[in-house]
């Protein structure tokens, strides 16, 4: 399938997903949005992919919402059309691992798309932050809650009310990257990354997604209590008996299809 605003590739099992509109620093529109969604769907559903990557462009990841293409809309417009709710949150539906590639600018919008990934790998060029407020609106996919969840209620308000841009180095200080990588290697790097996902079991990658993602919206003994389950659950499963039994064969386990 080929789209406007996504060049999308396939690597062994691992897709990659990269926003495209580079005059405009991958500003996020409603075209992108809807296409990012089909592209998504595609292959969580596709069983011969085990992992997702989103990356943007050398020097943006997303530089924000498409502020042209929202400047005139009105109260009523945006109320009436469910703007942001009606296309931003497809990556949330996604079942198998999302990583997100950031390089150069992941700013309001594309900061807020880069934390609904699963984790974020940093190029040592990247630069987050939400700098809503400096257009006068203040974020709207999620940079209130998943920012304070992600980095602390401190460095949150410091970058959400200053606007200030923090580089790689400091996004991995503080816990909003996991690791960072140099620049002319991002993509290499995620891509190893997501093989090695890929190479396990993609119904256990699914379950603990699924885990972690549930420790945000629940209490600890409920989260605990359906780890447990998942846990005692593994025991009838494909993915258990190759697992353990390789381990002792002292042979790699094969996971295809898993
Ligand atoms: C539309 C954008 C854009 C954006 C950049 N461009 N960001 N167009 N929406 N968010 C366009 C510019 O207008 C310009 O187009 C081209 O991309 C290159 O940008 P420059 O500004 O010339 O590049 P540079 O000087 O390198 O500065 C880069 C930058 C700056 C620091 C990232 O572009 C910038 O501050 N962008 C806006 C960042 C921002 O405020 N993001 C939050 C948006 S609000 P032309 O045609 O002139 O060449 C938001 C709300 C989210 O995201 C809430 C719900 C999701």
């Amino acid at each position: 399938m080929s789209y406007q605003d996504l060049i999308v590739e396939v690597h062994d099992k691992v897709a990659l997903i990269r926003l495209n509109r580079p005059k405009a620093l991958n500003a996020l529109n409603d075209n992108m949005m809807n296409e990012l969604g089909e592209a998504l769907y595609k292959f969580d559903a596709d069983p011969a992919i085990g992992c997702i990557i989103l990356t943007g462009s050398e020097k943006a990841f997303a530089a924000g919402a498409d502020i042209a293409a929202m400047v005139d809309y009105t109260y009523p417009d945006t109320h009436r059309d469910n703007y942001i709710g009606r296309n931003w949150e497809h990556i949330l539906r996604v079942r198998k691992p999302v990583i997100g590639a950031v390089a150069g600018f992941a700013l309001g919008g594309g900061c807020e798309l880069a934390m609904m990934c699963d984790f974020l790998i940093a190029a040592d060029s990247a630069k987050f932050g939400q700098p809503e407020i400096k257009v006068g609106v203040p974020p709207g996919a999620g940079g209130t809650q998943r920012l304070p969840r992600a980095v602390g209620k401190a460095k949150a308000m410091d970058m959400l009310l200053t606007a200030r841009t923090i580089d790689a180095a400091e996004a991995e200080r503080i816990g909003l990257v996991s690791r960072v990588v140099p620049a002319d290697k991002l993509i290499e790097e995620v891509l190893a990354v997501g093989k090695q996902i890929a190479s396990m079991s993609t119904s256990v990658a699914i379950q603990i997604k699924d885990a972690v993602n549930r420790s945000f919206e629940t209490t600890l003994s409920q989260g605990v209590s359906y780890e447990r389950q998942l846990f005692q659950s593994a025991f009838g499963t494909p993915s258990q008996k190759e697992g353990m039994k390789a381990f002792l064969e002292k042979r790699l386990p094969n996971f295809e299809g898993l």
